[in-house]
């Protein structure tokens, strides 16, 4: 079942920073790219590195993992090494001032 989580104002989740979400168990990491927000799981499918604490290339709308540099295209969360590891990803909703993310 859909679940809209707080993901925060908008006014705090500074452009090209990635923004760690929790949701219980669920890390994600949420990104703002010139007004536009992606959310990806933040955990890498590689190893289990954390994607909260990469680095986003912004003109190319990927993040990088810290752990070993592997790259995912924020919009579909594919890997850019090896597409069968893919990151899930949510959609972002933006009403006011306010961002939540969709999860299942
Ligand atoms: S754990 Fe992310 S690239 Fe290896």
């Amino acid at each position: 079942m859909a679940e809209m989580i707080d993901a925060g104002k908008i006014d705090d989740l500074a452009p090209g920073k990635i923004h760690k979400v929790q949701h219980g168990d669920l890390v994600i990491a949420l990104v703002n790219i010139g007004g536009e927000f992606y959310a990806v799981d933040g955990v890498c499918g590689h190893a289990g590195g954390p994607l909260c604490r990469g680095e986003v290339i912004e003109d190319e709308k990927v993040i990088t993992c810290p752990w070993h540099g592997w790259e995912y295209d924020l919009s579909s969360g594919e890997c850019l090494m090896d597409p069968s590891l893919s990151q899930k990803t949510y959609a972002v909703h933006v009403d006011g001032g306010a961002v939540t993310i969709t999860v299942e």
